[in-house]
């Protein structure tokens, strides 16, 4: 059994105007050839710079991706946007139920898988994001708290290319506080069982991805843990060379 090609992902939030182009541009041109057989490179813009950055990506070998879709294909939903507008507008991915639209927007469980399902329809990845708090993790409570986010959150039907699991525990994103190898490792075993239970070797060929205050730094470490195909990057993803450090971590 072969391990799944890893993907590092960048999720920009809220963050970059249209001179930030030119970051992603610079990332282009470090993505050479061995960079590309060895690792995915996806950036999550903002959606007013996807049309813009998916047009750019020509040729790149870099993806891009949503931050978050409304679970209807169209309607009166004023703000929202839906799978096929992102589609439309280049991207090949969305990320679903990271814990800031869990927290801010009181997103469920099932509000994420209702959006994952909304990602596939529209032909895109569902990048499903879970993680406890640090209540959580304090109570002892983090396998079970992450086993029911995957329980509740993955979708029926999730298959290796259509569905990629984030962890991100919520007290490591934008903190520089990263939990260590083991506890990385304890969690991305407990996912990868649920997985390969529900969907079968579909399951153990799914990417599951670490987030949470990735950094050039700390990348091979945490990349190196068994079960971690990869990275979701918040704040080192803006620049191209904090972001390419990251994905050196496969070179
Ligand atoms: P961070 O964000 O890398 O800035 O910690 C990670 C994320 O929220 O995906």
């Amino acid at each position: 059994m072969t391990a799944p090609k890893p993907l590092v992902a960048g999720n920009w939030k809220m963050n970059g105007l249209k001179e930030a182009l030119s970051e992603f541009q610079a990332m282009g041109k470090g993505y050479g050839a061995e960079l590309q057989s060895a690792v995915d490179l996806m950036i999550c813009p903002p959606a007013t710079l996807l049309y813009t950055m998916s047009v750019s990506a020509v040729g790149s070998g870099i993806t891009t991706g949503g931050q978050d879709c409304h679970q209807n294909a169209s309607g009166a939903h004023t703000g929202d946007l839906s799978a096929e507008m992102l589609s439309d507008a280049g991207a090949s991915a969305v990320i679903v139920g990271h814990s800031e639209r869990r927290a801010d927007h009181g997103e469920s469980d099932g509000t994420v898988k209702a959006k994952a399902e909304a990602g596939w329809r529209a032909g895109l990845i569902a990048i499903v994001c879970v993680g406890e708090t640090e209540a959580e993790r304090d109570q002892g409570a983090t396998l079970d708290r992450i086993g029911s986010q995957v329980a509740g959150s993955v979708p029926d039907g999730a298959r290796a290319d259509n569905t990629v699991v984030a962890y991100e525990p919520v007290w490591a994103i934008g903190t520089g506080r990263t939990p260590s190898a083991v506890d990385v490792a304890e969690v991305h075993a407990h996912i990868r069982k649920e997985l390969t239970d529900r969907f079968g070797e579909e399951g153990a060929q799914m990417r599951i991805l670490y987030g949470g205050s990735v950094k050039p730094g700390n990348a091979k470490e945490l990349m190196a843990v068994e079960n971690v195909d990869g990275a979701l990057v918040g704040g080192a993803s803006l620049k191209a060379a904090d972001f390419l450090g990251i994905a050196a971590a496969y070179g």
